[in-house]
């Protein structure tokens, strides 16, 4: 509902987004600006999440093996589609990474041989699978930030989140990676947990900057209605967290950081200060690799396909493994562009124009009109930017956004892993 009065009045567009099967040749690979972000999806885990809506699979040797092949000839073809391009950053998600960690050697070497590639190489990183072996692979590969989700530092909310490692194992890879000192340490913890108590929250924001952590990821629940624990919520009726506690415990996470010297560096991350370094997945211009990765590049925001069987199949066939293509007109990559900035808690004017060759008042001038009017952003010179209010506006729309879009979509994808046509 939100997102559909937002589509109509800042991007007066009354129809539904249209994704397009993709044919070769529809996306125009030389329109991508010079500078881009790589992400990996790596689609396993040992045992899955009740809450998670990403794209995986219970792990298995012999299919992580065939589809290292495949990551490898997508690497090929892209090298190929973009060999003018810089690299500037490689990001590793999933699932669970670095059950590929080996595998993982080889397909950073062979993007470090056939791209120009300089910048972070970031990796996130199970608690049940932190061991020396694995940090100091990732050393090796010149892995420099590592996310840890640890989630909660409580065994019966651990328990609840189905988890498979206890607080003190938790505690004991975090004490661990922090002996490797990578360059960036983050922290991903889960808020708004239902029997999660306020008591609980502040407890595990501590014990997280008690060991001294470079950032800090808060992420209050999104419950997907795909999911197992959005079904089981829906059954049972469990009570959740009201939105006027939600930011109550955002206001709660904010003192608690700065009293222990960490400062906001985006909606969701506190980084360590002095020197806070933020990471993010939130580049402006990526290409996803993988199963289910997605990419947004040029004017074109588009996906692979979900099923980890086909997405092998059509690279054994050199083909690239994409299934859908929404093409953006300029209003939207510039709506977009204003949507992950707002996740920055910036949206840098100077930076606008130099993107889109236009000006943001000018663009969206009810949009700007309002988010001051209404407190939700300061204007600074030529930045925008938001307030306490602002970011828990940004927080309930984004919670819309991936309840009634992301959701959808990727529910669509995981059914079918080759659609014709989707309308959001
Ligand atoms: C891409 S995920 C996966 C990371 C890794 N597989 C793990 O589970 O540790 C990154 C983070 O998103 C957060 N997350 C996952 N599912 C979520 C949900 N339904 N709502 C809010 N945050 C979620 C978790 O904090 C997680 O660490
Ligand atoms: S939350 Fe992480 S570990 Fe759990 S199923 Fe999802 S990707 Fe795997």
């Amino acid at each position: 509902m939100i997102t559909d009065i937002m589509r109509r009045t800042i991007l007066g567009k009354k129809e539904k987004f249209l994704f397009e099967g993709y044919r070769e040749g529809m996306i125009d690979f030389e329109s991508i600006g010079n500078e881009i972000g790589l992400y990996i999806h790596i689609p396993f885990c040992k045992d899955i999440c009740p809450y998670c809506p990403y794209n995986k699979t219970v792990y298995n040797r012999d299919m992580a093996g065939r589809y290292k092949k495949a990551i490898i000839n997508e690497i090929n073809l892209y090298s190929n589609i973009l060999k003018d391009k810089t690299i500037t950053s490689v990001y590793i998600g999933g699932g669970t990474p670095t059950l590929m960690v080996d595998e993982l050697k080889e397909v950073l070497g062979l993007i470090k041989k056939l791209f120009c590639f300089s910048g972070d190489i970031g990796i996130e990183v199970h608690p049940a699978e932190a061991n020396a072996r694995l940090f100091d692979m990732l050393k090796d590969m010149g892995v420099n930030l590592v996310s840890l989700g640890a989630q909660t530092f409580n065994d019966s909310v651990l328990d609840f989140l189905g988890r498979g490692y206890s607080s003190e194992e938790a505690e004991k890879a975090l004490a661990l990676v922090k002996g490797y000192h990578f360059e960036c340490v983050d922290v991903d913890i889960m808020t708004n947990l239902p029997g999660q108590t306020m008591e609980d929250i502040r407890h595990d924001v501590l014990r997280a900057y008690s060991h001294d952590i470079d950032q800090l990821s808060v992420y209050p629940l999104i419950v997907f209605p795909m999911t197992n624990m959005g079904e089981a919520i829906k059954k049972s009726g469990l009570k959740r967290y009201s939105n006027r506690d939600e930011r109550r415990i955002l206001a709660a996470i904010d003192e608690i950081s700065a009293k222990s010297g960490y400062k906001r560096s985006s909606v969701w991350t506190y980084g360590k200060e002095p020197g806070s370094r933020y990471t993010s997945v939130t580049r402006e211009s990526f290409v996803g690799l993988g199963a289910g990765a997605s990419s947004l590049a040029g004017g074109y925001f588009y996906l692979n396909t979900f099923s980890v069987e086909e997405y092998i199949k059509a690279l054994a066939q050199g083909k690239l493994p994409i299934n859908l293509v929404n093409r953006m007109s300029q209003k939207e990559r510039m709506i977009f562009w204003i949507f992950w900035r707002c996740y920055d808690g910036v949206i840098d004017g100077s930076r606008f124009t130099r993107l889109y060759n236009a000006y943001l008042k000018k663009e969206f001038p009810l949009l700007f009109t309002l988010l001051k009017v209404l407190g939700m952003a300061k204007e600074e010179g030529q930045r925008f930017v938001l307030t306490e209010r602002g970011r828990y506006a940004y927080h309930l729309v984004e919670k819309q956004y991936s309840v009634r879009y992301l959701n959808d979509l990727w529910q669509a994808s995981m059914n079918r892993p080759w659609i014709e046509e989707y309308r959001l």
